[in-house]
């Protein structure tokens, strides 16, 4: 009888251990984990991805700076501007899918992305219809543009000759963003009916969506998850030089495909980018107790390199490090954009503008990621609105300017996962842990018995009995 149990527990500690190894080598549980979250990470109708993907529960921000200017006579005299940033402006972004079509037997989904937003007074400085803020006359800047080009080339001209517009002009923040009537726009109209007379940064992007898109669902390949194939019903981009640049690469930044790992490079596209960007690990993180990964904009991606020569345009015409000239997506309007305070850019940029401080941790985009599921915790994307501003012969407003990119704002859109939605994903990240960690239980007691084995072997080879007394009472 003790000699019996004796040789079990040696059996049963092999048992264990091969078991254990066996397991760990073929990767059973890891694998069985990966291929349950690769089946339900997908763009389903009825599936929990889907609702969050049609209606994201987290409360995205979008946080408005203007640069109000404080000397705009020295300005025009050839003098460096000094500019002053105001705000934060913050508005709740309220996001939801709209037109939403599956297609290619679930493969594909049509969608359209809806924002809307609404002021939040408590998160701001102050009342955006009351707040006013001097900065550039965008419409006027823009009409001289067009002026220049052979857009309607005789009209502009005839009318900024009569209408004589400042550089410098007032406005509440409401209409800088949102929208106001433009004198020279609304002159210009009647000759242009596809030219609106109003403007605004943000005119016309609340309550409606930034174009068609068509994704991938992720049924034929979890890689895929949410990857856009279509925008406006266009596979590519046609504005930029090469056929590289003008790709549509990756998601649109609002959700990632699971199962990251972190040699992995991210691409997205965001719309009011016109263009693809990717974004590179950086670091762990953890946030709320999830772990995460750090995934940053690199510096490479606005750097005047070989590979980005395709953004300079028109062809050869590269500006700099850290700027992008976005004319040819906004109906030629000299809007050059840049991360905020010109960070990462040249340092010609900076110095051009007092006022001007980029810093890593209030500047950089970023986006924290669960790894496991793909689900973003926290991020901020930034990014700034500049105006190319020259001197003009023709238009005495310009003045004695000098020729620089001139900031108007800047906007941190962010998002963090709440602690609800947090304690959610813990318990699905932490059922994981035990179920992948499985083999190393059954391995312990493979050494705990093993252990148990060669005690009872050390005793047993001094007496016998000894053996079968311990294991018998
Ligand atoms: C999803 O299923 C519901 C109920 O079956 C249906 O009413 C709805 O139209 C479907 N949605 C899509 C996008 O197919
Ligand atoms: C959808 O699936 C059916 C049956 O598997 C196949 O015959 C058809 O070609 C598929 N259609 C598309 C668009 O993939
Ligand atoms: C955006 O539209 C919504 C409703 O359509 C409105 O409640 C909200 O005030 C608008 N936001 C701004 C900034 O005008
Ligand atoms: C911007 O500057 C102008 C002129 O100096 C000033 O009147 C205005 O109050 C400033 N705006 C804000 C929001 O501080
Ligand atoms: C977008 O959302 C707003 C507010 O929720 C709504 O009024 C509008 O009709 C929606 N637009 C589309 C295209 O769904
Ligand atoms: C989906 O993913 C697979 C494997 O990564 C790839 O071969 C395929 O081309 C992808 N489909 C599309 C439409 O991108
Ligand atoms: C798009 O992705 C391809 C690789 O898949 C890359 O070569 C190309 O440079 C990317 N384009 C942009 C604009 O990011
Ligand atoms: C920006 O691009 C537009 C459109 O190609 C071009 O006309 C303009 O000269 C460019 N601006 C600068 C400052 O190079
Ligand atoms: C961009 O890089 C090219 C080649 O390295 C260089 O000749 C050019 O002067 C640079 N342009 C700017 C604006 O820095
Ligand atoms: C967004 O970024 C700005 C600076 O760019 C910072 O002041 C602000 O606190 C950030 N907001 C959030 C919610 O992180």
């Amino acid at each position: 009888m003790g000699r019996c149990c004796f040789y079990a527990v040696g059996t049963l500690s092999l048992l264990l251990l091969v078991t254990s190894v066996t397991l760990l080598v073929a990767r059973v549980f890891q694998k069985a984990v990966d291929q349950t979250i690769e089946k339900n990470i997908v763009l389903r109708n009825g599936s929990e991805t889907f609702d969050s993907w049609k209606k994201p529960p987290l409360p995205v921000y979008s946080q408005f700076y203007f640069f109000n200017v404080t000397n705009p006579a020295e300005i025009l005299r050839g003098e460096i501007p000094r500019l002053e940033e105001v705000g934060p402006y913050t508005y709740r972004e309220i996001r939801s899918k709209a037109d939403i079509q599956f297609g290619d037997n679930g493969t594909t989904v049509s969608a359209a992305s809806n924002k809307t937003y609404v002021f939040l007074r408590d998160q701001s400085v102050g009342d955006p219809q009351i707040d006013s803020i001097r900065t550039l006359n965008i419409p006027a800047v823009i009409a001289m543009e067009w002026a220049q080009q052979n857009f309607l080339r005789v009209i502009i001209r005839a009318l900024l000759k009569a209408y004589q517009q400042e550089l410098f002009v007032m406005h509440t923040v409401d209409d800088l963003l949102w929208g106001y009537k433009d004198e020279i726009l609304s002159l210009i109209h009647p000759f242009r009916p596809d030219i609106s007379p109003y403007f605004g940064l943000y005119y016309g992007k609340n309550g409606t969506n930034d174009g068609d898109y068509v994704f991938l669902t992720g049924e034929d390949n979890y890689l895929n998850f949410s990857k856009i194939v279509e925008w406006n019903g266009k596979t590519s981009l046609d504005w930029w030089t090469t056929d590289k640049c003008n790709m549509i690469n990756g998601t649109d930044g609002d959700t990632f495909h699971p199962l990251i790992t972190k040699d992995e490079v991210l691409y997205i596209f965001p719309s009011d980018f016109c263009r693809s960007l990717y974004i590179t690990f950086s670091d762990f993180e953890s946030v709320q107790g999830l772990p995460a990964f750090r995934y940053r904009v690199p510096e490479e991606i606005l750097a005047n390199t070989s590979d980005n020569a395709g953004f300079c345009i028109p062809k050869g015409n590269c500006l700099g490090s850290g700027v992008l000239n976005v004319s040819v997506c906004k109906n030629g309007a000299p809007i050059i954009l840049s991360f905020p305070h010109f960070y990462q850019a040249d340092e010609r940029f900076i110095s051009a503008i007092e006022g001007m401080h980029p810093n890593k941790e209030y500047h950089e985009t970023f986006v924290d990621v669960n790894p496991l599921t793909g689900i973003i915790l926290r991020a901020a994307k930034r990014f700034q609105i500049n105006i190319y501003v020259e001197k003009i012969d023709d238009f005495i407003e310009t003045g004695n300017v000098r020729t620089m990119v001139f900031p108007v704002m800047y906007v941190n859109e962010s998002v963090l996962i709440d602690k609800e939605t947090a304690s959610r994903l813990k318990s699905v990240v932490d059922t994981t842990l035990i179920v992948t960690n499985i083999p190393y239980i059954i391995m312990a007691l493979g050494v705990f018995f093993g252990l148990v084995f060669t005690w009872l072997a050390c005793r047993g080879q001094g007496s016998g009995d000894e053996v079968s007394f311990f294991l018998t009472g």
